[in-house]
């Protein structure tokens, strides 16, 4: 038998190079799936970049947002791979505004690429993982989806939803050897985190107990323990990694 398949969505960005990168590296056969408004070179170049580290991982283009596209995205890997056996749902955006301010395109964005897309996704790769008897879905969300953040209604409704699904849908297929989890990063040092303006950024770097920002490998690693035969006990749960900026 082959190795077992992982699907990262966002796969390309900077939480989901790193998911990726230490998936192969536990020997994992992983996708990264990838949206990058259609620049497919983007994607190309990304994947020539990871060979050049040694890491050989496939590319799959789709829109999560939309279901057709998941569909033709979730295919396409299922042709060249032939099943897939992680799904970690990590593709997401912001559209930072305080609530008075907010429009309506902020906040469907927002919803349909960090919640509607694990509806696609998980609808898409739900049933093939029970029938193996085997699978795990680890969704992405943030540290705010659970304490609110200032100037992110949006995301934080997104974020905070994925919980409920997790702890749904992990009882509906706890029984056929699938666990769902969810990942709960707190301030990340990637492009997403950078955009935020200095010294608002400041301020919040100030309010993590260990002192600093995470680094994407110190996620990696614990997606990949959930995404292991050793985490066969773990469903349901949450894992909070926010350097203690927020405990409960
Ligand atoms: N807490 C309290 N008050 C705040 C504030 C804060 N964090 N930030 C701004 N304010 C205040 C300002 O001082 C100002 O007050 P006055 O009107 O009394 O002068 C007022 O709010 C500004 O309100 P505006 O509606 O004009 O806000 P803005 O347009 O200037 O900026 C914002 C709003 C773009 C949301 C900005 O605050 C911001 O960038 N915040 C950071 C949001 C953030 O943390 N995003 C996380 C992105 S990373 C990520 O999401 C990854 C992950 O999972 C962790």
């Amino acid at each position: 038998m082959g190795s077992k398949v992982a699907l990262v969505t966002g796969g390309t960005g900077g939480i989901g190079t790193s998911l990726c990168r230490e998936l192969a590296q536990q020997g994992f056969t992983v996708v990264a799936g990838y949206n990058s408004g259609g620049k497919h070179e983007k994607a190309q170049a990304w994947q020539a970049a990871q060979v050049k580290d040694g890491f050989n991982i496939d590319v799959a283009y789709g829109d999560v947002s939309d279901p057709d596209s998941s569909e033709a995205c979730v295919n396409a890997i299922l042709e060249r791979h032939g099943s897939i056996d992680v799904l970690v749902n990590n593709a997401g955006i912001t559209r930072d505004s305080t609530f008075r301010k907010m429009t309506l395109d902020q906040w469907d964005e927002v919803m349909n690429a960090n919640l509607r897309s694990v509806f696609n996704m998980t609808r898409l790769c739900i049933q093939p993982m029970m029938d193996s008897k085997w699978g795990r879905v680890i969704n992405i969300s943030s540290v705010n989806g659970q304490k609110g953040q200032f100037g992110q209604t949006n995301y934080a409704a997104a974020k905070a939803g994925m919980h409920g699904f997790t702890k749904s849908l992990a009882q509906e297929v706890a029984s056929k050897g699938v666990t769902v989890n969810t990942v709960s990063p707190g301030y990340v040092l990637t492009a997403m985190v950078a955009a935020i303006g200095d010294e608002v950024l400041q301020k919040i770097a100030s309010t993590i107990p260990v002192g600093r920002l995470g680094q994407p490998e110190e996620i990696a690693n614990a997606v990949a323990f959930l995404a292991s035969e050793r985490a066969g006990f773990i469903t349901g749960s949450n894992l909070a990694i926010n350097g203690g900026q927020h405990m409960f």
